[in-house]
């Protein structure tokens, strides 16, 4: 277990809290989703009413080491400031003469945010340098970025490190507590039947998550885009649909390591892969195109699966009712365009259901939670992840380097 804000004493210090407000934008610079933002209030209240100054730091998209005008932090910082309530001082730079003045002079109650920390050639290198001197800013340092605990960049790890260097204590953020303790109790114990649905245009995307997960859950529901390859892998035909040749080759092995623990283990214990049974196709990909429904194994030559067909969600929904705990990552096929979304709305009524009757509910980051919030499900779940590329790596079993670098309880 890891140390939290509650574990240390803030009052008076200058608290360096990493954040994830990577959030999609529109064309003309709206925030889309500031579920990321929303989510970081209760940690930076906590801190705040207990008497630190806050100085933030995030990235946003990809400017690889560059100062790149259209990925500024402005319009997260005036999201933030809606959402806090508070004024929020900017700097210009990450770590330069601006950031390093307006560190020094934030008082209690006030919060600095930093420039966008991948301006910073040596961020994404781990660079110590870039490590030690945001370390210097502060007194104790929090990590709240769920979604960048995958990456051992120089504001998610290597500070960490340079801080503990100096004596000072390096913690968890309650956003942070509070995906590790959801996530976590997928992989130990979680109540049964687990049934994780996975869904997503690639097997390669997923297959560690598959691999992982078959050791611990009872059902694993396949649908979406990556459903085709599991297809191929059968030599059956997917007409147009989605499908990459080197992603066969993946869902065969797949299909290969169930059958074989099928064959080997008492009944209760194989984890059972279900294989959609039937298909929404479509001439074309657009709201007006023209669908029907057919068996799988029976995708004309010049139609493209879009969705999971009827008999599939009856099938799936039957499984997701009877679950105590249920992780769905990834859409079950094209939702982003009407004629295409029913068996992911069903999928996630379903899932909806099920917290209801007291099942632990929890949807990946990315386009699942994308899925949900659209649907206006997003308040069914026990929870939604903000961690897209995180929440698989953690899903794998891999330790997250953002996360192991963070002080342990009783240390
Ligand atoms: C995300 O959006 O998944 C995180 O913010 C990490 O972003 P990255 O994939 O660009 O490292």
């Amino acid at each position: 277990m890891k140390k939290t804000i509650h574990d240390i004493p803030v009052e008076g210090k200058r608290v360096l809290v990493r954040v994830d407000y990577n959030v999609p934008i529109d064309e003309s610079g709206h925030i889309t989703d500031d579920a990321r933002i929303r989510e970081t209030i209760p940690t930076l209240q906590t801190l705040l009413n207990a008497g630190a100054a806050l100085i933030l730091m995030a990235h946003f998209g990809r400017p690889k080491g560059k100062v790149d005008d259209s990925m500024r932090l402005a319009p997260v910082s005036q999201k933030l400031q809606e959402l806090l309530g508070r004024d929020i001082q900017t700097a210009r730079d990450t770590v330069g003469l601006e950031a390093t003045a307006l560190s020094k002079a934030i008082g209690a109650g006030q919060v600095l945010l930093l420039e966008n920390t991948r301006f910073e050639a040596g961020e994404e290198t781990n660079d110590p340098i870039l490590a030690e001197k945001l370390a210097s800013f502060g007194d104790v340092y929090v990590n709240d970025a769920f979604g960048a605990a995958h990456r051992a960049h120089a504001s998610t790890e290597g500070v960490a490190r340079a801080m503990r260097a100096q004596g000072k204590p390096a913690v968890a953020g309650l956003l942070m507590a509070r995906e590790l303790e959801f996530l976590g109790q997928l992989l130990q114990d979680p109540p049964r039947p687990f049934v994780a649905i996975l869904g997503g245009v690639k097997v390669s995307d997923k297959i560690g998550v598959i691999r992982n997960l078959e050791e611990v859950a009872d059902e694993i529901l396949i649908g979406g885009a990556m459903s085709y390859a599991f297809e191929k892998a059968q030599n059956r035909e997917v007409g147009t649909s989605y499908f990459k040749s080197e992603d066969a080759p993946i869902a065969a092995e797949l299909l290969q390591l169930f059958k074989n623990n099928e064959a080997v283990l008492p009944a209760q214990d194989a984890c059972r892969l279900h294989l959609p049974k039937d298909f929404l196709v479509a001439d074309k990909d657009a709201e007006d195109a023209h669908i029907e429904y057919v068996e799988a194994g029976a995708i004309p030559a010049d139609k493209m699966g879009m969705d999971i067909g009827p008999k599939t969600i009856a099938d799936y929904v039957a499984v997701i009712e009877s679950a105590k705990t249920i992780l769905w990552n990834g859409p079950m096929g094209r939702f982003e365009v009407a004629p295409f979304s029913k068996g992911t709305l069903e999928i996630a009524r379903a899932v909806g259901r099920a917290t209801q009757k007291g099942a632990l509910t929890i949807i990946g980051g990315g386009d699942s939670a994308a899925a949900v919030k659209q649907m206006g499900l997003s308040e069914q779940m026990s929870h939604v992840s903000t961690g897209g590329g995180a929440s698989l790596e953690f899903l794998e079993g891999q330790e997250l380097p953002g996360v192991a670098v963070l002080d342990d309880k009783g240390s």
